[in-house]
């Protein structure tokens, strides 16, 4: 695979990430509605990155500042470039973004059959810290929460 670059999104790659997004069933789902309200000042704290091949957009992640403390809300790849660390690298790069806005704790809530996500996570220095029974419906599944702290 060609070097991937990432950079913060702009309304342009709208397409390509709902494109990304429905590709991927464990996702997490948000109108496209929803995604346009990234691009625009809702006073809601979001950081939006997109991984960048050489031809196309290939991944993204998006979290939101909750005071100092950030929540990934998505992240997801085009099924094609999995298994190649395009994931780790939005997660680095965010990473560094929350450390760099001063955020002191990257958190997160997956399905715990989420297994490569799990592990995608697990890579990235994040540790379980709690579990949310049946937070997930169809079908309904526990969550397992994640956190780094940042400090
Ligand atoms: C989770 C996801 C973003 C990972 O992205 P990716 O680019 O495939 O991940 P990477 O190639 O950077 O791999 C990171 C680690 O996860 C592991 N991993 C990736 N896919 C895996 C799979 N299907 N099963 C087990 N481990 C997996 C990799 O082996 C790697 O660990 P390693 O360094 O020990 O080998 C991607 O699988 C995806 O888009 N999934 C669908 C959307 C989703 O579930 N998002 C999370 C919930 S919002």
């Amino acid at each position: 695979m060609s070097a991937i670059s990432v950079r913060k999104a702009v309304l342009a790659d709208l397409r390509a990430i709902l494109k990304i997004e429905q590709a991927n069933a464990s996702a997490a789902h948000w109108n496209p509605s929803e995604y346009e309200r990234l691009f625009e000042d809702s006073g809601i704290q979001r950081l939006a990155l997109v991984a960048e091949g050489a031809n196309a957009i290939e991944g993204f992640v998006i979290a939101r500042e909750v005071a100092t403390e950030w929540e990934l809300e998505n992240i997801a790849v085009a099924p094609d470039g999995q298994g190649q660390g395009i994931g780790a690298g939005l997660l680095q790069a965010l990473v560094d973004r929350v450390r760099e806005a001063g955020g002191t704790k990257l958190m997160l809530e997956v399905r715990e059959s989420n297994l490569a996500a799990r592990r995608l996570y697990e890579r990235a220095g994040l540790e379980v810290c709690g579990r949310r029974k049946r937070y997930y419906q169809q079908p309904p599944e526990d969550a397992l929460l994640f956190e780094k702290k940042l400090t």
